[in-house]
């Protein structure tokens, strides 16, 4: 930057000069590339630290800037109650939105991401002030269920499909998209995940006194439900066949991301009353899983050959939620769509050619596409859905987003390990695109059913390789800061939308973490 600075000074006080040297900038929206990829090349023969150097740091930075989200630990949301995760510090200043609320997904998703750094090192004082936070998470997330809202109350326990409070933890009253009934499942997830990491921590709590009242607050059979992993078990087990909005809190119907997380709910919700000795809420859960389980298949569409996010919709149905649902409805219970699947790995690929040939930053200039070349899987940027047209702020056209791209880099990681741990790739009729598109050298090896193993090793090969260039898009596009906002600009790469987007953060901590599973 001061050397780029340095010639434009010098270039100014030569005019001569500066109509020389300075080639005139033409507008092309295909090469377009932020400013400081040009200045990070160049500075990159003396510090470009690689991939590996640059995850390294950034994981660092991201864990940092997700806690600043965090009451009340973190610097960015010191006036919200205690336990509230802000979506982003953003709070509607020019050219930002406010999207300083809690929103139930966003905090459970995120407080799931802390669970996972707790349980990294149970003994340090990162944990300590981690569950700090966990704690005021259960005790908040206990005071929004009981907080009457647009959606309704905690009576007939309507108001737990409420999808955003403020930050002191009083309802949104403004018109909204609402409800939405993938909060209590994701809540109930990320409770039963801290619920178990805490007693494998703490053993002796479990029979103590003042272990009594941590548990019972979490879960207690008692009816009506009071404790609020119960609770939100209630809501997902009477609601389920109900249509709410989507993820992206814009389509009313049923969604794949919804009932993949509600689904998960339900299994762990059914094995957690069994250990409490709730059996009859047991058995219920568990029927109302398989019961659910048994529509899953609704969402495959065969002309289509990939699964779609909404059932009748007008939309292609390719929809980052759906990688997102594989990815947290997907536990230790089976699932049926693991993001290793066929149905959601060629659905990736849908999604993913979509959005390379949507975006002007994700062709990729001086490397002009040969037709194979578009047949093959490269990293992008990613959005939402194709028809996205959210630009951040208002709704001038859509962009690629942090957590999608991170999130493609993650079912590819996951499924290098899936491969790794199965020892075996069987390749069907399904999955042959996604193969095809993964493996183009070995286009003429590729046949269905059980892969030989030159093939097999290079597609856990590839999948790692693969996930890294997603990872790469998102090294070039985070500021110098090691900031990530919600967004990145479709045509200049500049991050734009809400800043420093807590979620952001928690799906590139999520991918970290899966490629290193993957070198492990
Ligand atoms: C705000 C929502 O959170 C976002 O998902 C949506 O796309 C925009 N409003 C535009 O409706
Ligand atoms: C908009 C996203 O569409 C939605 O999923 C999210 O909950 C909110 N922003 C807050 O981050």
């Amino acid at each position: 930057m001061k050397s780029l600075g340095w010639f434009l000074f010098v270039a100014h006080l030569l005019p001569n000069v500066s109509s020389i040297f300075i080639p005139p900038i033409t507008y092309n929206p295909s090469t377009q590339k932020p400013l400081r990829t040009y200045t990070s090349k160049f500075t990159s023969y003396l510090s470009d630290p690689g991939l590996d150097g640059w995850l390294e740091r950034e994981e660092q930075i991201a864990v940092q800037r997700l806690i600043a989200n965090l009451a009340p630990i973190g610097r960015n949301a010191e006036d919200a109650a205690p336990g509230a995760v802000i979506a982003s510090p953003s709070r509607g200043q020019p050219g930002q939105p406010n999207y300083y609320y809690q929103w139930v997904r966003d905090g459970s998703i995120t407080a799931s991401t802390i669970v996972d750094l707790y349980r990294d090192d149970p003994s340090s004082d990162l944990s300590s002030d981690l569950v700090t936070f966990l704690d005021a998470f259960t005790t908040i997330s206990h005071r929004l269920q009981h907080t009457d809202n647009p959606s309704g109350s905690f009576d007939n326990l309507k108001g737990l499909g409420e999808p955003k409070f403020m930050a002191d933890g009083s309802p949104y009253t403004e018109s909204w998209g609402r409800p939405q009934r993938d909060g209590p499942a994701l809540r109930a997830i990320t409770l039963m995940q801290y619920l178990r990491a805490y007693n494998e921590t703490h053993p002796e709590v479990w029979s103590s006194m003042e272990g009594e009242d941590w548990f019972d607050r979490l879960y207690y059979p008692s009816m009506p439900a009071n404790s609020t992993i119960k609770a939100d078990l209630e809501y997902v087990s009477h609601s389920w066949r109900e249509s709410g909005f989507d993820l992206w809190e814009e389509v009313q119907g049923k969604h794949f991301f919804t009932a993949m997380v509600q689904l998960r709910a339900l299994q762990e919700g059914a094995e957690l009353a069994r250990l409490f000795g709730d059996k009859g809420a047991a058995k219920w859960y568990q029927k109302q899983a398989d019961k659910l389980k048994g529509f899953m298949h609704l969402f495959w569409d065969d002309t289509k050959g990939h699964l779609v996010e909404t059932l009748t919709s007008d939309r292609s149905g390719l929809d980052c939620g759906l990688l997102l649902g594989a990815i947290h409805g997907t536990g230790k219970h089976s699932s049926p769509y693991p993001p290793h699947s066929d149905e959601v790995l060629v659905s990736l690929l849908g999604l993913v050619n979509d959005q390379r040939d949507r975006f002007p930053i994700n062709s990729s200039p001086g490397n002009q596409r040969t037709k194979n070349a578009s047949e093959e899987l490269h990293g992008v940027g990613v959005g939402r859905y194709p028809e996205d047209v959210y630009d951040g702020i208002s709704t001038d056209g859509g962009n690629p987003w942090f957590l999608c791209t991170c999130t493609v880099a993650e079912t590819l990681y996951r499924t290098s390990s899936y491969l790794t741990s199965s020892a075996s790739l069987n390749i069907s009729n399904t999955s042959l695109p996604f193969y095809r598109a993964l493996l183009p050298r070995h286009r003429d090896d590729l046949q269905l059913g059980v892969a030989n193993e030159i093939v097999y090793n290079a597609a856990v090969k590839r999948l790692k390789e693969i996930g890294d260039e997603f990872l790469d898009v998102v090294k070039i596009h985070t500021d110098a800061e090691g900031a990530l906002s919600e967004q990145f600009d479709a045509v200049t790469g500049f991050e734009r939308g809400a800043r420093d987007l807590t979620w952001s953060y928690g799906a590139f901590l999520q991918a970290v973490r899966a490629r290193k599973r993957l070198l492990a």
